[in-house]
């Protein structure tokens, strides 16, 4: 009889299931809860295996890749890094520590994180038997202090919509936003955020209140990071100051003001002086021309004399 080929497939399944359970028996431990690393910072990926006695390195085989796409992150074998085939993106930035690799330590060592690394990773150990565990790395970056502006952001008068805007830029991953009033109350209408990453994947954030505008009011914003359990504050008054006559106006016609009377202080003496002068002018032309009206007539007499 001739063997139905479903069960030769089924059988070679089978075996090949079998084979893989009876290899399957080292443990490989790394952390359960997501690994946070700060951007641009270094970070230790936890990977260890149990072993009876201290492996040597030439019958250890390591190999670190990430989970979905299967890249090469960092490869060891036959007592050295195998490099060959590491994704571009990690060169020169992995390292597995060599003098603890044989007590069962396959940490790596991943230097300068960028957000792009932000994903899950795949610890494989061989020795006799082998094993394998993933863990997920996120990546964190602090936002900087935000920053509430208004605008319109003068000649306001209440009743008027102002537009608050808060920005906090250079963060990872998207925060969490909360504007609130001047007695902590939560406002939550027309509120609009919006996230744009720079080339390095970092955020900026800007979050948009829209209000009706009452004096003595003081609205402000929260920045929270949810990674690293911080946040940044910045608020507005809207004072009697801002409606009406903003100071910055006011400071303006001040000092116009100021420049106008110097100027017509100035003006008037010198022309106190112009005055003076042409009066002083004018008498000396009379005078001058009295003498010489004298000197003429001594001239002129002159010739009966001689
Ligand atoms: C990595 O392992 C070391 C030693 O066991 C431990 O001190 C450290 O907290 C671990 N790091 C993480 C992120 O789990
Ligand atoms: C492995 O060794 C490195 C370097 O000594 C250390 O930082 C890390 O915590 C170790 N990891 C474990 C799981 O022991
Ligand atoms: C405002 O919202 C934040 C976060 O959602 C919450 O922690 C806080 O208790 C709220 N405050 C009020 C007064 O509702
Ligand atoms: C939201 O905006 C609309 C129009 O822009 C305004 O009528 C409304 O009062 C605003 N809501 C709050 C709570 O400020
Ligand atoms: C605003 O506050 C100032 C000083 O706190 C107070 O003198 C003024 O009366 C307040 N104006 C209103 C409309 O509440």
């Amino acid at each position: 009889m001739p063997l139905n080929p479903r069960w030769t497939m089924l059988s070679l399944l089978l075996h090949v299931t079998l084979a893989v359970q009876a290899m399957a028996v080292m443990e490989v431990l790394v952390p359960e809860q997501p690994v946070v690393a700060l951007h641009g910072a270094d970070v230790v990926l936890n990977c260890s295996f149990s072993h009876a006695s201290p492996v040597n390195l030439p019958d250890l085989t390591v190999f670190w890749q990430l989970t979905d796409t299967k890249r090469s992150v960092h490869g060891f074998s036959g007592g050295r890094d195998q490099l060959a085939d590491q994704a571009q993106s990690f060169a020169t930035r992995t390292r597995l520590f060599h003098s603890q690799l044989g007590l069962g330590n396959a940490s790596l060592l991943l230097s300068r994180v960028v957000v792009a690394d932000e994903g899950s990773y795949t610890c494989f150990v061989r020795v006799q038997d082998y094993g394998s565990a993933s863990l997920l790395l996120q990546v964190a970056a602090p936002y900087s202090k935000p920053v509430v502006t208004l605008e319109p952001e003068s000649n306001l008068r209440p009743g008027d919509e102002v537009s608050l805007t808060c920005v906090a830029y250079g963060g990872y991953p998207e925060p969490g936003v909360i504007w609130q009033d001047g007695s902590g109350r939560n406002l939550t209408d027309n509120i609009t955020n919006s996230v744009v990453a720079n080339e390095e994947g970092l955020f900026t954030m800007s979050s948009v209140l829209k209000v009706v505008l009452e004096p003595n009011s003081t609205y402000s914003c929260r920045v929270i990071n949810p990674l690293l359990d911080e946040e940044g504050y910045a608020s507005v008054t809207i004072t009697g100051q801002n409606i009406g006559f903003p100071p910055v106006a006011l400071w303006v016609t001040v000092g116009l003001a100021v420049c106008l009377l110097v100027l017509l202080i100035a003006l008037a003496v010198v022309c106190g002086r112009k005055i003076k002068e042409s009066c002083e002018e004018a008498r000396r032309e009379a005078e001058e021309a009295k003498e010489l009206e004298e000197g003429e007539s001594k001239t002129a007499m002159t010739p009966l004399t001689s």
